[in-house]
């Protein structure tokens, strides 16, 4: 397999999802036996869902808290913290994972577009999401800077769920990276089904400005058609030998 064509002026940005994290351990979605053949999206990731039945909203997140507190980081992350570590700030990584592995991985220019399943914060008040590795399974975290104040408020995994709006400042960045790399842009998903927007979308948005496009994942993706390359296989196997990471740096 040929490594990726990175000049000194090429701009990488790379879109995660869940396919990366396959190899650590932790459930896809939409494969067979993915999280979203065993739970409703609408009762365990939504407003609604939290409203109608918390403890269970709770107790799908703390089973998937617990799953990543469990899990490693595997060949796939480490190979995108040592190609960030090679391009300084010509690279961009934005994730659709809540497991916070690049992070572990070495990862420091990470952006979670879909939040984070170690992180807690406030239905109601304005205060920072917070890390917290409890697992909420047979009680409901109320939130103790509203109780300091008289008020009841639960606390909520710190998570976009379907229907809500994400960050802003995070969309705006990644923007900008685009426009600023223009031609000189290559964008790489991995792992992803390219089936929720407007993280799918990314690969339009990268070939309107001239960039390059590659996809690395296992099965066929919805929007496999929009890419300029494909490549099938594991993210584990494939990123390495993709950024020409010998095997000693791939560990
Ligand atoms: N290496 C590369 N790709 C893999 C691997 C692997 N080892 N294992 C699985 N895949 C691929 C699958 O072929 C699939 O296309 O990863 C993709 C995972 O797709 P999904 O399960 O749909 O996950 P994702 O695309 O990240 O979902 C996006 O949807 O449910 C919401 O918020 C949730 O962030 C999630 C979003």
């Amino acid at each position: 397999m040929h490594p990726l064509p990175i000049t000194d002026s090429t701009r990488v940005l790379v879109l995660t999802g869940a396919g990366v994290s396959a190899e650590s351990g932790i459930a896809t979605f939409r494969a067979g036996g993915g999280l979203w053949e065993s739970h409703s999206v609408e009762e365990v990731a939504s407003m609604a869902g939290f409203q109608s039945d918390p403890q269970l909203v709770w107790n799908f997140y703390s089973e998937r808290r617990r799953g990543v507190l469990a899990a490693e980081p595997n060949a796939g992350h480490y190979a995108l913290a040592k190609l960030e570590e090679r391009l300084g700030d010509r690279f961009l990584l934005t994730t659709q994972n809540v497991d916070g592995l690049h992070s572990r991985a070495g990862s420091s220019r990470v952006l979670e577009l879909h939040g984070n399943v170690c992180m807690t914060r406030c239905l109601v008040c304005a205060r920072a999401p917070f890390s917290d590795e409890a697992l909420h399974l047979d009680s409901l975290p109320a939130c103790e800077v509203c109780e300091a104040s008289g008020r009841d408020s639960l606390l909520r995994p710190h998570i976009v769920w379907f229907g809500e709006a994400l960050d802003g400042q995070v969309l705006a960045r990644i923007d900008d990276f685009i426009s600023e790399a223009g031609a000189d842009l290559l964008f790489l998903a991995i792992g992803t089904q390219g089936a929720v927007y407007p993280a799918a979308s990314l690969v339009d948005v990268a070939r309107r400005v001239g960039g390059s496009s590659y996809l690395v994942n296992l099965d066929e993706a919805d929007n496999a058609s929009q890419f300029d390359h494909i490549v099938r296989g594991k993210s584990g196997e494939v990123l390495p030998q993709l950024f020409g990471l010998s095997s000693e740096q791939s560990n």
